[in-house]
């Protein structure tokens, strides 16, 4: 397969990207989005007295804006700044807001449950209903909540570690299950690494964490062989690393091999929910014994939730009588009251068949136009999407695994295509220009959205 070629800062272009050209529309546009934003320029400049890097949470500076877009409200796919600016939202909060901002159903449910109390650690009248609709919707008997996905990645691991006996895990390389140190193991000239740039980390990672390239069957099923792996962790299509597509049979074949090693699988959907509204996994048929869905579940508040098999919690329990006291799992927020009346409202109103027909349709439209805009400047470049998920990546080819993906991308370009996007009135996500189509999302959108970045291209292409 070949790779588009790493970025040279010397060369005059890359990626068809005439270098001298971008240079000059990087210095325009920073001066242009400064001067158009003294009220964000403003609050930048106040938040730096408390919060550290001048934000509540530093991925807030990852957006390589001159200062971030502080915001004064988000609507559907409409996201407004403080100063006024209306910007049509791909970004979505990185999945977070998928179903659109600020949903009516969740708004009028977190409302009326405001209104009778947030948490108190004990369940709400509507927990067996919201049980009932996650084992309908998703295929899976039995259910637990956690306040994030990162959260119930990390129970999926724990109980999956409890329930076999075994200490090892499985991961594929480049993936990301979000904050949980267990999974952050790459491959280096096919040695496994800590990932770099971590901090704060002492224990050595690679101890109980093994590492692979996706689509790769052999390496699976040599890396199970010992029996003393508990659980292999996948996303069914890689997107944290831009997107690798599984390849024909993979999916199927991690699970035979899985089942015959006696290890657990496990799908993190919180991406791939953008498949369908039971995400890749019953889109596709395919049997995990655990699945995870953090991010939009609860239409933007904080939750996340991880079903698994009967025979799983059958395993959970043995394993929890075997061991009376303090599991070390569980946060004392979490299922509260306020999650599971938005969650609720999110499965019943907004995560519906008939949002996704539209979010697909819009997405399938949004592709094909980037894919002509792409072919009409000649660039070496392709798109690829996973249902309402779409992405362009900065290579000819598509990536096979998160070792190839790993060497794609150019942070100048997509960093000034952000900006100019933005001053455009168009938000794409930070993060190997991701655009999601929520159910708020209009044709013009789509077409605004095409129409810039043609325009932006134009004026850098080589
Ligand atoms: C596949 C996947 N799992 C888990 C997470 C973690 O989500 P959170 O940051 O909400 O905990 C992410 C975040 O991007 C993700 O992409």
């Amino acid at each position: 397969m070949t790779l588009s070629p790493p970025p040279v800062a010397t060369a005059p272009a890359r990626h068809g990207i005439d270098v001298g050209r971008l240079s000059r529309l990087i210095t325009r546009e920073r001066a242009a989005y400064a001067a158009e934003r003294p009220r964000s320029a403003a609050l930048a400049e106040e938040a730096r007295a408390h919060w550290h890097d001048g934000v509540p949470l530093h991925w807030m500076t990852d957006w390589g804006l001159p200062f971030p877009l502080f915001v004064a409200e988000a609507h559907g796919s409409t996201l407004i700044d403080v100063d006024g600016h209306t910007h049509v939202d791909f970004c979505l909060g990185d999945t977070g807001s998928m179903f659109g901002h600020a949903p009516a159903p969740v708004v009028a449910a977190i409302e009326a449950q405001a209104k009778r109390g947030m948490t108190a650690m004990m369940p709400s009248a509507l927990v067996p209903e919201v049980g009932r609709l996650l084992a309908a919707r998703f295929g899976l008997p039995f259910w637990q909540i956690t306040m994030t996905a990162s959260d119930a990645n990390r129970s999926v691991i724990r109980w999956a570690r409890a329930a076999t006996g075994r200490p090892n895990i499985l991961i594929f390389d480049g993936a990301y299950h979000g904050a949980v140190d267990d999974t952050h193991v790459r491959l280096k000239d096919g040695a496994p690494i800590l990932r770099p740039g971590l901090m704060g980390q002492v224990w050595d990672l690679r101890e109980h964490t093994r590492v692979v390239p996706f689509n790769d069957l052999a390496a699976v099923e040599a890396a199970l062989a010992d029996g003393t792996v508990a659980l292999v962790l996948t996303e069914p299509v890689m997107t944290n690393i831009g997107m690798v597509q599984p390849a024909p049979g993979f999916l199927e074949g991690l699970r035979r091999l899985t089942r015959a090693a006696g290890t657990l699988l496990a799908h993190d959907e919180t991406h791939t929910i953008s498949s369908g509204p039971g995400g890749y996994t019953r889109l596709h048929g395919l049997e995990p014994d655990f699945f995870v869905l953090g991010k939009p579940i609860a239409g933007g508040l904080p939750a996340a939730v991880w079903g698994f098999t009967e025979a799983v919690a059958k395993a959970m329990t043995a394993a929890r009588e075997a061991t009376p006291g303090y599991s070390g799992m569980g946060t004392t927020l979490t299922a509260n009251a306020l999650a599971i009346a938005a969650m609720r409202a999110n499965l019943t109103e907004v995560m519906t068949d008939a949002a996704y027909a539209h979010m697909i349709a819009l997405a399938d439209r949004l592709a094909a136009a980037l894919e002509a805009v792409v072919a009409r400047r000649r660039l070496p470049w392709v798109v690829t999407s996973v249902g309402a998920r779409v992405e362009f990546m900065l290579s000819p080819t598509r990536p096979a695994n998160g070792g190839e993906a790993a060497l794609i991308g150019d942070a100048e370009i997509e960093g000034a295509l952000r900006l100019a996007l933005i001053r455009r009135g168009v938000v794409i996500t930070p993060f190997h220009n991701m655009m999601l189509i929520a159910p708020t999302t209009t044709r013009a959108d789509v077409d605004r959205l095409v129409d810039a970045v043609d325009a932006i291209l134009g004026e850098v292409v080589a």
